[in-house]
C-alpha cells in the first residue's frame, strides 16, 4: 500500500462539480497500470490517494472501506483483476481462465452485501472467457483492462442519467433527506441519490439536504457532507436517531437513498439505518425513494430475503475512532446493511427510467433486459 500525496481538506470549499476529485483513475494508459483511489477512511479531514499496485491491495482496500458504495466497489474490483493478473506471464488459455478465476475469487470474498461487486466480477469473467477463446494471449489482459475502464465508463453516464430522472421529482426548495453516502466518491463520479441534487442544481432549483450522520462509520457526516458542501449544495447534518422528530417538524419532503441490492421484487439493502428511516417517512406521508443503477438489481433472488447482510467488527461500535465508547468486552451485534421491503419505497430510480410502483413487473419492465446476471 502507498499512499501517495494529500492535504488537509479543512475549510476547503472551493472545489467545483468540473474540479471533483476522482475516486478511482486508473493510472498509466496501459495494462502494466495501477489503479489510484481516494482512501475514504481519511476523509473529511484528509483527501489523500492510495495507490493499488496488486490484488491484495485492492481486496484490503474494499474490506476497510478505503473504496466503499457498490458501484465504487464493482469498479475497484474490476480492476483489480487486472492487477492480479499482471504479474503472470500466461499462454495457456486454459492456465489463464483458471488464474483469472482464481483472482476473481479471491476478489468476491472482500464483501458480502454489494451486488455490483459480483455484477463486475462476472462481466471481468466473461470477457476473460471470450478473448481467451478467440484471440492470442498478448491480447488478455489489454481486453480485461478495456472491459475494466468500460464498466467505470459505463457507470460515470449511468450517474448522470440518473441524476437527471431522479430531478425530475424535486421540486424548487424542496428539503430531502439522505442516509449513508451515495454521492461521487461511491461510484465513478456524481453519485446515486446525492446525483439527484447535483442535477437539480445544475438545472438551477434550490436543495436543502438533510445528512444522517450514519453510524457506526459517518459515512454520512464524513463523506455525504463534504460532498455537499464542495458543491456548496446547503445541508445541515443530524444523527440518525433525529430523523424522526426533524420529520414530525415538517422540515422534510422527501428521503433518497442509494442502494447495495435489488432484489427482483424490489426490497432493496443499503445502510444499516435505511429501513427505519423507511419505515419513519412511510408515517409521516413522506414519499421515500431508492437511486440506483441497473447494476446493482439482482434479479437472481425473488425477494429481500436472500440478500446476504454484512457482519462487521464489534470494534466499529466501541470504538470506531480510537477511543472506547462502551464498557470493553460488550458484546456488540452489527450488520452493516438492512432491508427495506419494497412496499415502502415509492419509486426507484435508475439510469432507465423510474420504476413506480416498485413491484416484480414495473422491474422487469424497465430494466428486465439491460440487466447481467450478477451469479459468480
Ligand atoms: O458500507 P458502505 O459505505 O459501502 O455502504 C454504502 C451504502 O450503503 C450506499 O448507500 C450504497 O452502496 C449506494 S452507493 C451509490
Amino acid at each position: 500500500m502507498e499512499p501517495i500525496f494529500s492535504f488537509d481538506t479543512t475549510g476547503d470549499k472551493d472545489m467545483h462539480a468540473s474540479e471533483a476529485p476522482q475516486t478511482l483513475q486508473w493510472m498509466d494508459d496501459s495494462a502494466t497500470g495501477y489503479l489510484r483511489m481516494i482512501d475514504q477512511t481519511l476523509l473529511p479531514t484528509e483527501l489523500r490517494w492510495l495507490d493499488c499496485r496488486d490484488v491484495r491491495t485492492v481486496w484490503e482496500a474494499i474490506r476497510t472501506l478505503r473504496v466503499r458504495g457498490a458501484p465504487a466497489i464493482g469498479i475497484a474490483a474490476a480492476y483489480g483483476v487486472c492487477l492480479g493478473l499482471q504479474p503472470l506471464t500466461l499462454t495457456d488459455p486454459e492456465r489463464f481462465l483458471d488464474e483469472l478465476d482464481r483472482v476473481i475469487e479471491y476478489l468476491a470474498g472482500s464483501r458480502p452485501t454489494a451486488v455490483n461487486l459480483f455484477w463486475a466480477l462476472q462481466r471481468m469473467r466473461l470477457v476473460g472467457a471470450e478473448v481467451a477463446a478467440t484471440t492470442e494471449s498478448a491480447e488478455w489482459l489489454p481486453a480485461l483492462l478495456a472491459e475494466a475502464r468500460k464498466i467505470h465508463e459505463e457507470d460515470r453516464a449511468m450517474c448522470r442519467a440518473i441524476g437527471r430522472f431522479g430531478a425530475s421529482l424535486l421540486a424548487d426548495g424542496v428539503s430531502v433527506l439522505t442516509h449513508c453516502n451515495a454521492g461521487g466518491l461511491a461510484t465513478a463520479e456524481y453519485g446515486t441519490a446525492l446525483a439527484v441534487f447535483f442535477s437539480a442544481q445544475d438545472q438551477g432549483r434550490r436543495v436543502h439536504v438533510f445528512v444522517d450522520e450514519t453510524r457506526p462509520l459517518l459515512q454520512g457526516a464524513r463523506l455525504t457532507a463534504w460532498e455537499l458542501m464542495q458543491r456548496e449544495i446547503p445541508c445541515t447534518l443530524i444523527c440518525d436517531s433525529m430523523a424522526g422528530q426533524v420529520m414530525s417538524e415538517g422540515r422534510i419532503q422527501a428521503v433518497i437513498t442509494g442502494a447495495d441490492r435489488i432484489a427482483a421484487n424490489g426490497d432493496t439493502a443499503n445502510k444499516i439505518g435505511t429501513y427505519s428511516l423507511a419505515v419513519l417517512a412511510q408515517a409521516h406521508g413522506i414519499p421515500f425513494y431508492v437511486a440506483a443503477p441497473t447494476s446493482t438489481f439482482d434479479l437472481s433472488i425473488d425477494s429481500g430475503d436472500q440478500i446476504p447482510i454484512e457482519q462487521r467488527a464489534a470494534e466499529e461500535i466501541t470504538e470506531g475512532f480510537g477511543r472506547l465508547t462502551a464498557p470493553a468486552g460488550v458484546q456488540v451485534y452489527n450488520p452493516a446493511f438492512d432491508v427495506t421491503p419494497a412496499r415502502y419505497i415509492h419509486t426507484i430510480i435508475t439510469e432507465q427510467g423510474l420504476i413506480s410502483p416498485v413491484d416484480a413487473g414495473r422491474i422487469r419492465e424497465v430494466i428486465g433486459s439491460g440487466q447481467r446476471d450478477a451469479g459468480l
